[in-house]
């Protein structure tokens, strides 16, 4: 650990001091910790930002579960803050919601057949349109698996599409088009030039929001991940595509790692210790010039807002385990936690002796 002297700080105080910040995005495998580390980032912003906003896009939420609140697609006051706000919405239905008519939704489903991915990227600019009249000072997402949060951000280039697409029906087929849309029974509130302007404002939005995304000033991704193989192989494809997307990251934070806080005397322990620590090696030779976080792995769930502002520590003082904190403590429980045991040992033995002697 010697290699961490000439490293960035090993916390996510850089994230809270970059007042620009807009969009904060948390992204990384299933399960490592995304929700519990997007929650806990959005409880620090807002010791020092006047409104925040954590969306989860995961269609399986879990920010209620965390927070222990239900949350629904409008944002909510998170119990216990005056400026924390959370919502869950679903990427994959909320199209159903924004038109009503059968025309609007069969041209969507349509386009959807055409252009792998439009409904979900009409549905991520509505989202996006609604947070941008909200005013938050910062929003933080707490993403899907990698595979989903990298779609996320190809939306622009498929609305493009979609408007283009739409645009050469209307020009091959021109009155017939419209004469169609009418045939399918489409009001005038959903007319093929209704849709195209609804595409067209979706456009606006998602091209500003893009060029937000793709200011490091404005923006950056958070990587959660585990030192396991799987989880580093991830987290490169991750970097590499964000890389390719032109979105900052400078920030990877490594959750359930074990530390020696006790006496491991566990093989199996020892074991998964040895084999972190090698995956950790690697990260920080990989990721030199990034603030590398260490969380703890708890015999616990990171659950409710008091567990979660309890973990947050971890996220502002490097965590430091007994064994580097005080070897001389160390040394005293280890003592006597071995005296325990013996003690226990030879009371185990004399009641069998004891047994053994009245049979
Ligand atoms: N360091 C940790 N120690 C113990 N439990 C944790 C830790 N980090 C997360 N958890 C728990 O693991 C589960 C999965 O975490 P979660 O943040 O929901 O992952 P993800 O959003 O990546 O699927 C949750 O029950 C959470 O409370
Ligand atoms: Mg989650």
């Amino acid at each position: 650990m010697a290699d961490q002297q000439n490293l960035p700080e090993g916390t996510v105080h850089n994230i809270l001091e970059q007042e620009t910040l807009k969009w904060v995005f948390v992204g990384g495998k299933g399960g490592v910790g995304k929700t519990t580390c997007s929650s806990i980032l959005s409880i620090l912003l807002a010791t020092v930002r006047d409104s925040v906003l954590i969306i989860s896009t995961d269609p399986a939420h879990n920010l209620s579960d965390a927070f222990q609140q239900r949350f629904t697609k409008s944002p909510t006051l998170v119990n216990g803050f005056t400026n924390l706000y959370a919502m869950e919405v679903d990427p994959t239905v909320e199209h159903e919601d924004v038109g009503t008519s059968e025309g609007m939704d069969g041209l969507v489903s349509e386009l959807a057949g055409a252009i792998p991915g439009i409904d979900e990227a009409m549905s991520f600019a509505e989202m996006l349109k609604l947070v941008q009249t909200m005013d938050y000072s910062v929003i933080v997402f707490d993403t899907a698996p990698t595979g989903h949060t990298l779609r996320l951000l190809q939306f622009p280039s498929i609305l493009e599409k979609g408007l283009g697409k739409m645009m050469s029906l209307k020009n091959k087929f021109g009155g017939l088009f419209s004469q169609m849309t009418r045939m399918f029974g489409m009001d005038d509130d959903y007319n093929e030039d209704a849709v195209l302007g609804k595409l067209e404002g979706m456009k606006d939005v998602i091209e500003q929001v893009n060029k937000q995304f793709k200011d490091p000033d404005m923006t950056t991704f958070v990587c959660v991940c585990i030192p396991e193989f799987l989880s580093l192989y991830e987290t490169e494809r991750l970097v590499q595509e964000l890389t390719k997307f032109e979105i900052d990251s400078h920030n990877i934070v490594i959750n359930q790692v074990l530390f020696d806080d006790e006496v491991v005397e566990s093989k199996l322990l020892k074991a998964r210790m040895k084999m972190q620590q090698k995956y950790i090696d690697q990260f920080y030779m990989l990721y030199d010039d990034f603030n590398i976080t260490k969380l703890p792995l708890l015999p616990q769930e990171v659950t409710g807002v008091e567990a979660l502002k309890g973990f947050s520590s971890h996220f502002l003082t490097p965590y430091q385990p007994l064994s580097n904190r005080d070897q001389v403590e160390w040394l005293e429980r280890r003592v006597s936690e071995l005296k325990d045991q013996l003690k226990e040992a030879e009371e185990e033995l004399n009641t069998l002796k004891k047994g053994k002697q009245k049979v």
